[in-house]
Protein backbone atom coordinates (compact mmCIF):
# COMPACT_ATOMS: atom_id res chain seq x y z
CA UNK A 1 0.00 0.00 0.00
CA UNK A 2 1.63 3.54 -0.89
CA UNK A 3 1.93 5.70 2.32
CA UNK A 4 -0.06 8.52 0.89
CA UNK A 5 -3.34 7.37 -0.67
CA UNK A 6 -5.40 9.89 -2.98
CA UNK A 7 -8.24 11.77 -1.43
CA UNK A 8 -11.61 11.23 -3.25
CA UNK A 9 -13.65 13.96 -1.72
CA UNK A 10 -12.51 18.01 -2.13
CA UNK A 11 -15.34 18.57 0.74
CA UNK A 12 -12.86 15.85 3.19
CA UNK A 13 -10.29 18.68 2.76
CA UNK A 14 -12.00 21.38 4.79
CA UNK A 15 -10.65 22.03 7.74
CA UNK A 16 -7.60 20.35 9.19
CA UNK A 17 -5.16 23.44 8.47
CA UNK A 18 -1.86 23.61 10.35
CA UNK A 19 -1.25 25.93 13.08
CA UNK A 20 2.59 26.82 12.84
CA UNK A 21 4.95 29.06 14.97
CA UNK A 22 6.01 32.53 13.35
CA UNK A 23 9.51 33.00 15.46
CA UNK A 24 10.51 35.85 13.00
CA UNK A 25 7.68 37.54 13.90
CA UNK A 26 7.84 37.60 18.04
CA UNK A 27 8.49 40.37 19.42
CA UNK A 28 10.15 39.20 22.77
CA UNK A 29 11.95 36.32 23.47
CA UNK A 30 9.05 35.04 25.72
CA UNK A 31 6.65 35.68 23.29
CA UNK A 32 5.40 32.66 20.65
CA UNK A 33 3.09 33.64 18.00
CA UNK A 34 1.44 30.82 16.00
CA UNK A 35 -1.08 31.32 13.03
CA UNK A 36 -3.61 29.07 12.06
CA UNK A 37 -3.25 28.92 8.32
CA UNK A 38 -6.99 28.46 6.64
CA UNK A 39 -5.77 29.81 3.24
CA UNK A 40 -5.32 25.98 2.52
CA UNK A 41 -8.91 25.11 2.54
CA UNK A 42 -10.04 24.17 -0.78
CA UNK A 43 -12.04 27.62 -1.83
CA UNK A 44 -8.95 29.40 -0.15
CA UNK A 45 -10.60 30.42 3.53
CA UNK A 46 -11.75 29.99 6.32
CA UNK A 47 -15.25 30.08 5.20
CA UNK A 48 -15.31 26.26 3.64
CA UNK A 49 -15.93 25.28 7.42
CA UNK A 50 -19.32 27.00 7.76
CA UNK A 51 -20.29 27.08 4.34
CA UNK A 52 -19.83 23.46 4.57
CA UNK A 53 -21.86 22.69 7.51
CA UNK A 54 -24.48 25.63 7.28
CA UNK A 55 -25.50 23.69 3.83
CA UNK A 56 -25.31 20.12 5.31
CA UNK A 57 -27.40 21.54 8.49
CA UNK A 58 -29.84 22.56 5.57
CA UNK A 59 -29.40 19.45 4.16
CA UNK A 60 -30.35 17.49 7.35
CA UNK A 61 -33.40 20.00 8.14
CA UNK A 62 -35.05 18.73 4.44
CA UNK A 63 -34.93 22.61 3.12
CA UNK A 64 -32.05 21.61 0.26
CA UNK A 65 -32.37 19.38 -2.33
CA UNK A 66 -30.06 19.17 -5.34
CA UNK A 67 -30.97 21.30 -7.92
CA UNK A 68 -31.85 23.96 -5.27
CA UNK A 69 -30.50 27.60 -5.53
CA UNK A 70 -28.88 29.42 -2.31
CA UNK A 71 -28.62 32.69 -1.99
CA UNK A 72 -26.25 34.87 0.39
CA UNK A 73 -24.81 38.24 1.10
CA UNK A 74 -20.90 38.05 1.18
CA UNK A 75 -17.93 40.36 0.98
CA UNK A 76 -16.34 37.43 -0.98
CA UNK A 77 -14.70 34.71 0.77
CA UNK A 78 -18.17 33.37 1.72
CA UNK A 79 -19.69 33.86 -1.62
CA UNK A 80 -16.74 31.86 -3.19
CA UNK A 81 -16.84 28.98 -0.41
CA UNK A 82 -20.62 28.33 -1.27
CA UNK A 83 -19.42 28.40 -4.94
CA UNK A 84 -17.43 25.56 -4.36
CA UNK A 85 -19.37 23.51 -1.94
CA UNK A 86 -22.57 23.97 -4.04
CA UNK A 87 -20.18 22.88 -7.44
CA UNK A 88 -19.87 19.87 -4.85
CA UNK A 89 -23.00 19.13 -4.36
CA UNK A 90 -25.28 20.38 -6.99
CA UNK A 91 -27.02 23.71 -6.09
CA UNK A 92 -27.49 26.71 -7.72
CA UNK A 93 -25.80 30.15 -6.13
CA UNK A 94 -26.64 33.93 -5.90
CA UNK A 95 -25.02 36.01 -3.96
CA UNK A 96 -25.20 39.82 -3.52
CA UNK A 97 -21.76 41.67 -2.79
CA UNK A 98 -21.52 44.99 -1.46
CA UNK A 99 -19.49 47.59 -4.01
CA UNK A 100 -16.06 48.14 -3.18
CA UNK A 101 -15.21 44.21 -2.46
CA UNK A 102 -11.88 43.46 -3.54
CA UNK A 103 -12.35 42.93 -8.06
CA UNK A 104 -10.67 39.41 -7.63
CA UNK A 105 -13.63 38.23 -5.60
CA UNK A 106 -15.32 38.80 -8.25
CA UNK A 107 -13.31 37.53 -10.81
CA UNK A 108 -13.17 34.06 -9.15
CA UNK A 109 -17.30 34.18 -8.44
CA UNK A 110 -17.53 34.98 -12.84
CA UNK A 111 -15.08 31.85 -13.33
CA UNK A 112 -17.17 29.45 -11.31
CA UNK A 113 -20.28 30.48 -12.87
CA UNK A 114 -22.14 31.84 -9.79
CA UNK A 115 -24.80 34.36 -10.00
CA UNK A 116 -23.88 37.75 -8.53
CA UNK A 117 -25.43 41.01 -8.05
CA UNK A 118 -23.80 44.46 -6.36
CA UNK A 119 -25.70 46.35 -3.63
CA UNK A 120 -24.54 50.24 -3.63
CA UNK A 121 -22.33 51.33 -1.22
CA UNK A 122 -24.24 53.56 0.86
CA UNK A 123 -25.49 50.55 2.26
CA UNK A 124 -22.70 48.52 3.17
CA UNK A 125 -22.57 44.96 4.80
CA UNK A 126 -26.38 45.64 6.04
CA UNK A 127 -28.07 46.70 2.62
CA UNK A 128 -26.13 43.43 1.09
CA UNK A 129 -27.23 41.09 3.70
CA UNK A 130 -30.74 43.18 3.55
CA UNK A 131 -30.67 42.35 -0.28
CA UNK A 132 -30.18 38.82 -0.15
CA UNK A 133 -33.09 38.35 2.40
CA UNK A 134 -35.48 39.93 -0.12
CA UNK A 135 -34.22 37.98 -3.02
CA UNK A 136 -34.56 34.80 -1.35
CA UNK A 137 -38.22 36.02 0.09
CA UNK A 138 -38.92 37.10 -3.41
CA UNK A 139 -38.13 33.73 -5.30
CA UNK A 140 -38.90 31.29 -2.62
CA UNK A 141 -35.54 30.04 -2.22
CA UNK A 142 -32.84 29.65 0.76
CA UNK A 143 -30.89 31.89 2.28
CA UNK A 144 -27.27 30.55 3.49
CA UNK A 145 -27.16 33.13 6.12
CA UNK A 146 -23.61 33.41 8.24
CA UNK A 147 -24.55 36.29 9.57
CA UNK A 148 -27.75 34.67 11.90
CA UNK A 149 -27.17 30.94 11.90
CA UNK A 150 -25.97 29.22 14.95
CA UNK A 151 -23.87 26.42 12.54
CA UNK A 152 -21.34 29.52 11.90
CA UNK A 153 -20.27 29.36 15.43
CA UNK A 154 -20.52 25.89 16.40
CA UNK A 155 -18.63 24.75 13.42
CA UNK A 156 -15.48 26.68 14.91
CA UNK A 157 -16.08 25.71 18.11
CA UNK A 158 -16.18 21.78 16.70
CA UNK A 159 -13.23 22.14 14.31
CA UNK A 160 -11.17 25.20 14.34
CA UNK A 161 -11.37 25.42 18.22
CA UNK A 162 -10.94 21.73 18.56
CA UNK A 163 -8.08 21.80 16.40
CA UNK A 164 -5.78 24.45 18.07
CA UNK A 165 -6.66 22.91 21.40
CA UNK A 166 -5.08 19.66 19.98
CA UNK A 167 -1.92 21.39 18.27
CA UNK A 168 -0.81 23.38 21.31
CA UNK A 169 -0.45 22.54 25.23
CA UNK A 170 -1.13 26.10 26.47
CA UNK A 171 -2.84 29.53 24.63
CA UNK A 172 -2.47 32.80 26.90
CA UNK A 173 -4.68 34.89 24.20
CA UNK A 174 -6.22 34.43 21.17
CA UNK A 175 -7.25 36.70 18.06
CA UNK A 176 -9.84 37.19 15.36
CA UNK A 177 -10.98 39.45 13.02
CA UNK A 178 -14.46 40.06 13.59
CA UNK A 179 -17.14 39.82 10.66
CA UNK A 180 -19.82 37.94 11.54
CA UNK A 181 -18.38 37.12 15.13
CA UNK A 182 -18.59 33.60 14.09
CA UNK A 183 -14.94 32.28 14.58
CA UNK A 184 -14.00 34.34 17.30
CA UNK A 185 -17.53 33.01 19.31
CA UNK A 186 -16.72 29.84 18.16
CA UNK A 187 -13.24 29.31 18.92
CA UNK A 188 -13.23 31.91 21.77
CA UNK A 189 -15.59 29.03 23.87
CA UNK A 190 -13.91 25.91 22.85
CA UNK A 191 -10.00 28.15 23.93
CA UNK A 192 -11.93 29.02 27.43
CA UNK A 193 -12.81 25.53 28.17
CA UNK A 194 -9.52 24.27 27.27
CA UNK A 195 -7.16 26.91 28.60
CA UNK A 196 -9.04 28.82 31.09
CA UNK A 197 -7.82 32.04 31.52
CA UNK A 198 -7.22 32.45 27.54
CA UNK A 199 -7.81 35.68 26.81
CA UNK A 200 -9.99 36.05 23.92
CA UNK A 201 -8.82 39.04 21.97
CA UNK A 202 -11.62 40.46 18.44
CA UNK A 203 -9.50 42.45 16.01
CA UNK A 204 -12.38 44.93 13.81
CA UNK A 205 -11.75 46.95 10.59
CA UNK A 206 -11.80 50.28 10.64
CA UNK A 207 -14.28 51.20 7.46
CA UNK A 208 -14.00 54.12 5.41
CA UNK A 209 -16.53 56.96 4.90
CA UNK A 210 -18.27 55.03 1.96
CA UNK A 211 -18.37 51.85 3.10
CA UNK A 212 -19.17 52.21 7.23
CA UNK A 213 -21.73 49.62 7.92
CA UNK A 214 -22.50 46.33 9.70
CA UNK A 215 -18.90 45.59 10.73
CA UNK A 216 -17.75 48.92 11.67
CA UNK A 217 -18.95 48.29 15.95
CA UNK A 218 -17.93 51.49 16.61
CA UNK A 219 -21.12 52.45 14.42
CA UNK A 220 -23.22 50.66 16.72
CA UNK A 221 -24.33 47.91 14.94
CA UNK A 222 -23.27 44.62 16.94
CA UNK A 223 -23.90 41.36 14.50
CA UNK A 224 -26.11 38.98 16.29
CA UNK A 225 -23.81 36.24 16.63
CA UNK A 226 -21.69 38.42 18.56
CA UNK A 227 -21.75 38.55 22.47
CA UNK A 228 -19.46 41.12 23.17
CA UNK A 229 -19.31 40.18 26.91
CA UNK A 230 -17.38 37.32 26.17
CA UNK A 231 -14.45 39.04 24.38
CA UNK A 232 -11.62 40.73 26.59
CA UNK A 233 -10.45 43.13 24.59
CA UNK A 234 -11.08 44.37 21.12
CA UNK A 235 -8.76 46.51 19.10
CA UNK A 236 -9.62 48.75 15.72
CA UNK A 237 -7.08 48.07 12.67
CA UNK A 238 -7.01 50.47 9.80
CA UNK A 239 -6.20 48.62 6.49
CA UNK A 240 -3.06 50.38 5.72
CA UNK A 241 -1.29 48.90 8.69
CA UNK A 242 -3.71 45.41 8.46
CA UNK A 243 -1.87 45.57 4.57
CA UNK A 244 1.60 46.33 6.38
CA UNK A 245 1.60 43.59 8.97
CA UNK A 246 0.72 41.46 6.40
CA UNK A 247 3.76 42.61 3.84
CA UNK A 248 5.73 41.93 7.13
CA UNK A 249 4.83 38.55 7.18
CA UNK A 250 6.18 37.68 3.53
CA UNK A 251 9.23 39.88 4.64
CA UNK A 252 10.18 37.87 7.46
CA UNK A 253 8.67 34.77 7.33
CA UNK A 254 8.19 34.64 3.05
CA UNK A 255 4.45 33.56 3.44
CA UNK A 256 2.22 35.62 1.85
CA UNK A 257 -0.68 36.13 3.87
CA UNK A 258 -4.30 38.16 3.62
CA UNK A 259 -5.18 41.69 4.98
CA UNK A 260 -7.09 40.59 7.47
CA UNK A 261 -4.35 38.57 8.66
CA UNK A 262 -2.79 41.23 9.24
CA UNK A 263 -4.90 42.64 10.87
CA UNK A 264 -5.21 40.09 13.92
CA UNK A 265 -1.47 39.94 13.56
CA UNK A 266 -1.30 43.89 14.55
CA UNK A 267 -3.74 42.83 17.41
CA UNK A 268 -1.35 39.96 18.36
CA UNK A 269 1.71 42.55 18.94
CA UNK A 270 -0.36 44.82 20.57
CA UNK A 271 -1.59 41.94 22.68
CA UNK A 272 1.98 41.20 23.37
CA UNK A 273 2.96 44.26 24.62
CA UNK A 274 1.40 43.77 27.88
CA UNK A 275 2.75 40.22 28.25
CA UNK A 276 6.22 39.28 29.50
CA UNK A 277 5.24 35.39 28.15
CA UNK A 278 3.22 33.13 26.81
CA UNK A 279 1.62 32.34 23.26
CA UNK A 280 -0.31 33.96 21.13
CA UNK A 281 -2.76 32.16 18.33
CA UNK A 282 -4.19 34.31 15.50
CA UNK A 283 -6.12 33.37 12.38
CA UNK A 284 -4.67 33.91 8.98
CA UNK A 285 -8.28 33.40 7.75
CA UNK A 286 -7.18 33.71 4.21
CA UNK A 287 -4.25 33.84 1.94
CA UNK A 288 -2.72 37.15 -0.05
CA UNK A 289 -3.02 36.16 -3.47
CA UNK A 290 -6.66 37.27 -4.79
CA UNK A 291 -5.47 40.79 -3.54
CA UNK A 292 -2.65 41.41 -5.05
CA UNK A 293 -4.38 42.48 -8.55
CA UNK A 294 -6.04 45.42 -6.05
CA UNK A 295 -2.48 46.11 -5.19
CA UNK A 296 -2.73 47.38 -1.68
CA UNK A 297 0.86 47.30 -0.69
CA UNK A 298 1.55 50.20 -2.65
CA UNK A 299 -1.29 52.11 -1.87
CA UNK A 300 -0.84 51.47 1.81
CA UNK A 301 2.95 52.97 1.61
CA UNK A 302 1.87 55.76 0.15
CA UNK A 303 -1.65 56.40 2.26
CA UNK A 304 -4.05 56.52 -0.79
CA UNK A 305 -7.87 57.14 0.68
CA UNK A 306 -9.07 54.44 -1.86
CA UNK A 307 -7.31 52.00 1.15
CA UNK A 308 -10.88 52.99 3.06
CA UNK A 309 -13.41 52.43 0.28
CA UNK A 310 -12.49 48.52 0.00
CA UNK A 311 -14.24 45.68 1.55
CA UNK A 312 -10.70 43.68 2.24
CA UNK A 313 -12.16 41.05 4.87
C1 LIG B 1 -10.56 37.01 5.29
C2 LIG B 1 -11.49 37.08 6.46
N1 LIG B 1 -11.00 37.20 7.69
C3 LIG B 1 -11.82 37.28 8.77
C4 LIG B 1 -13.19 37.23 8.65
C5 LIG B 1 -14.07 37.30 9.87
O1 LIG B 1 -14.56 36.05 10.26
P1 LIG B 1 -15.96 35.86 10.98
O2 LIG B 1 -17.04 36.09 9.96
O3 LIG B 1 -15.96 34.43 11.46
O4 LIG B 1 -16.08 36.83 12.10
C6 LIG B 1 -13.72 37.11 7.39
C7 LIG B 1 -15.18 37.11 7.22
O5 LIG B 1 -15.74 37.65 6.29
C8 LIG B 1 -12.86 37.02 6.25
O6 LIG B 1 -13.36 36.89 4.99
Amino acid sequence: MPENQPTHSMLSLVGNTPLVELPKLAPKSGIRIFAKLEGGNPSGSVKDRIVLAMVEAAEAQGVLKPGDTIVEASTGNTAIALAFVAKQKGYKVRVVLPRGVVPSMADVLHLYGAEFEWCEPSGGMRGAIEAAKALAAEEGVHELGQFTRSENVDTHYRTTGAEIAAAIDSVDAFVAGIGTGGTIMGVGKRLREEFPGVKVIGVEPRLGDRLQGLRSLAEGYIPPLLDLDTLDGRFLVDSASAIEAARSVVQSEGFLAGVSSGATLTGALRVAERMDHGNIVVMFSDGGWKYLPAQPWDAAAEHEERLDEVHWW
